[in-house]
Parts: C-alpha cells; sequence; structure tokens
C-alpha cells in the first residue's frame, strides 16, 4: 500500500515561504522541510533549528507580530493541528471585492492596525459590514500569546 503525502506550508505570496513534505509513515523528525524568503524570514527559521532543532514538530510557536514570525507561527499552529482561520470564505469585502488573502497578506506584511488594513486592501470603506470579519483576522494574525519571542 502507498503511503499518502503530506504538505504542510505557511506562506506570505512572492516573499517567505516554509514548507514540510512527508509521507505519512514519516513522523519521526525526518521529514521534507525548505524554506526561502527574505533575510529576516530566513534567520528566523535557522535560529528556531539552532535553538530547537531539526523536528519541526517539536518547535515552540512563536510569538510577536513581524511577519516572519505571523509565518512561522502558522506553520507550526498547522503542524499541532490547532490553526483555526476565523474566516473562511474567499471574499471578505463585498461591497469593495476584496479577497480574504489581500487583506491576510496585507496584515502579515506590517498592516497592524484595522484602519492601515482598510487604507491598503480597500476592505471596509463602503457599508462596514466586513469590519468585524477583517478585526477577527487581525486578532488571529496579530495573536501574541504564544510561547516564544525572538525580536
Ligand atoms: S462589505 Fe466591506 S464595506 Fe461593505
Amino acid at each position: 500500500m502507498e503511503s499518502a503525502k503530506k504538505l504542510v506550508e505557511a506562506k506570505v505570496d512572492g516573499r517567505d515561504q516554509i514548507k514540510l513534505e512527508s509521507l505519512d509513515s514519516q513522523s519521526d523528525g525526518k521529514n521534507k522541510v525548505s524554506f526561502i524568503g527574505c533575510f529576516e524570514f530566513t534567520q528566523l527559521v535557522k535560529n528556531y533549528r539552532a535553538t530547537f532543532g531539526n523536528d519541526v514538530y517539536k518547535w515552540p510557536v512563536p510569538g510577536g507580530n513581524s511577519h516572519a514570525e505571523m509565518v512561522i507561527r502558522e506553520f507550526v499552529l498547522k503542524l499541532k493541528g490547532t490553526w483555526d482561520y476565523p474566516y473562511k470564505d474567499d471574499e471578505i469585502c463585498h461591497c469593495r471585492q476584496v479577497k480574504t488573502k489581500t487583506v491576510d497578506q496585507a496584515i502579515v506584511n506590517g498592516a497592524h492596525t484595522y484602519e492601515l488594513a482598510s487604507r491598503w486592501t480597500g476592505c471596509s470603506t463602503a457599508c462596514g459590514t466586513c469590519k468585524p470579519d477583517v478585526e477577527k483576522i487581525m486578532a488571529h494574525q496579530n495573536d501574541l500569546n504564544h510561547d516564544q519571542t525572538f525580536f
């Protein structure tokens, strides 16, 4: 019987990416982890490896709200099976046709206030119905209540 392949990844489009590829039979730290990105991101991944080892399943969840910490936090939470993204639809702002991913990526890239996220993406600039959902994503991505802060 062939084992199923597993892929866990987190990324900022066009900037940073970390992913784990493995067969289901490999849960012993021998998974293939690859990463690419900016200096800050790759340095943080290297710091994590140097401090916590190559078995990414044993990495603590990073706190902090730099883009590097957010991407690694998403990755580690996905590995732990506790990544629970608060908004599931593709489009978050129906008045301005703003994609959820656009708002998410703006937040990870530094739009850490609702006003900035709105200005950068155009979301929530009409009826405002989407504001609570934008704020949920913001709270989720900026949740600093985790194990480790490097910056
Ligand atoms: S749904 Fe976003 S402004 Fe109306």
